[in-house]
């Protein structure tokens, strides 16, 4: 088969780099990826768009964060319009609470950070919380009102890009396992799925947590992608408990327009085994009565997990590699797959279009500027 851009990840990111390569003028386009599109980490993520709660200072990783977060309700109304799913984007806000002195401590700090940097954070008394948010524990101390960090609804996202796909004429081949890529003159054309040659102008590989067990020729990846699974589970109640995505140090809650409410996450070195454990669910429940003794009564009505792509720095890995061509990389988002979507599509889709460059922090080659693949 023989295409002009070859993606290789079929998931939140690879599905937004097709969509976004379309929207610039590429065609051609086809994502390959080795179970169905869409039903790895981006499908088990909680869809939060927290910048604010989830990164602990101020940098070039926050800013590109707060970005692509910023760039979510353009995102979000044009797939409404170009497929007619709403992805449920919730402008809400995100309540950071203190149950302990510790977590106060924490609190205190992130908000000294954010209010120097001129972000929009409030500091909330303990009977603020409880008015915002009646449900939340009476030993609640205080929190942070992050009002604009947000949340998706991750599956109805990948509805949406996947319909964008079908939709033009993006080819979506689902069950295939890619092996290697191809190499020739230092040049990726192609890849090697199942046995199967797949010719491409142009290869980007999205495969998140499996981005270290393909080759390049007969190389390994000069760096190393590991999985780390993360469980979730989920409650329900009749009517929706809490308005806002309520994190603590020890886990978040995320209230879903449905009255599922999600509950997360471990963060376990456990190989790509999906399995889903009862002490997980068992830690997890506890970290949300601690949040809100109501949920106590609450059934358990789901439980999943995913395999968060981590890199040793913890940051992602987007841009080329120096001396191959024709290859593009965009992986390793760890916590923030769903967060950095769309900023992601933007900048490899412009390095694939136009070269233009990527910022340098990112870049697959700072693992060998180091002398460190972490392999
Ligand atoms: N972004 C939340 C998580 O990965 O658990």
């Amino acid at each position: 088969m023989t295409s002009e851009i070859l993606i290789i990840g079929g998931g939140v990111i690879g599905l937004s780099v097709a969509r976004e390569l379309h929207k610039q003028g590429a065609r051609g386009i086809a994502v390959i990826e080795r179970g169905a599109c869409g039903l790895e980490a981006s499908w088990a993520a909680g869809g939060m768009l927290g910048p604010q709660a989830e990164t602990d200072e101020a940098g070039i990783f926050f800013d590109v964060c707060s970005n692509s977060r910023d760039m979510y309700p353009e995102f979000a109304a044009g797939l409404l319009d170009e497929t007619g799913i709403d992805v449920e984007l919730d402008r809400t806000g995100t309540l950071y609470l203190a149950l302990s002195e510790a977590d106060a401590a924490r609190l205190g700090e992130r908000f000294s950070w954010q209010a120097k940097a001129g972000l929009q954070v409030e500091r909330l008394s303990a009977d603020d919380v409880r008015r915002a948010e009646p449900f939340v524990s009476p030993d609640v101390l205080g929190g942070l009102l992050f009002a604009n960090d947000w949340q998706v609804e991750n599956r109805r996202l990948l509805d949406a890009l996947k319909t964008y796909a079908k939709t033009n004429g993006i080819l979506l081949i689902g069950n295939s396992e890619v092996e290697h890529l191809d190499v020739e003159s230092n040049a990726v054309i192609g890849a090697v799925a199942n046995g199967e040659r797949f010719n491409a102008d142009h290869v980007v590989l999205t495969t998140g947590a499996w981005t270290s067990l393909i080759k390049i020729g007969v190389a390994d990846m000069p760096f190393k992608v590991e999985p780390v699974r993360g469980q979730m589970v989920v409650l329900h109640t009749a009517k929706r408990l809490f308005q806002h995505v309520i994190y603590s140090p020890g886990g978040y809650l995320v209230p879903r327009r449905d009255g599922r409410l999600l509950a997360g996450s471990t963060s376990e070195k456990a190989g790509f085994d999906h399995a889903v454990t009862d002490d997980a669910a068992a830690g997890i429940r506890r970290m949300a009565n601690l949040i809100a003794p109501s949920t106590a009564g609450l059934a358990t009505v789901d439980h999943w997990s995913g395999l968060r792509p981590f890199a040793f720095d913890g940051l992602p890995i987007i841009g080329g590699i120096d001396g191959i061509d024709g290859l593009t990389i965009a992986t390793a988002h760890y916590r923030n797959g769903i967060l950095l979507a769309p900023i992601t599509a933007k900048m490899v889709a412009k390095h694939v279009v136009d070269n233009a460059a990527i910022e340098p922090a990112f870049s697959p080659d700072r693992f060998k500027l180091r002398n460190v693949t972490g392999i």
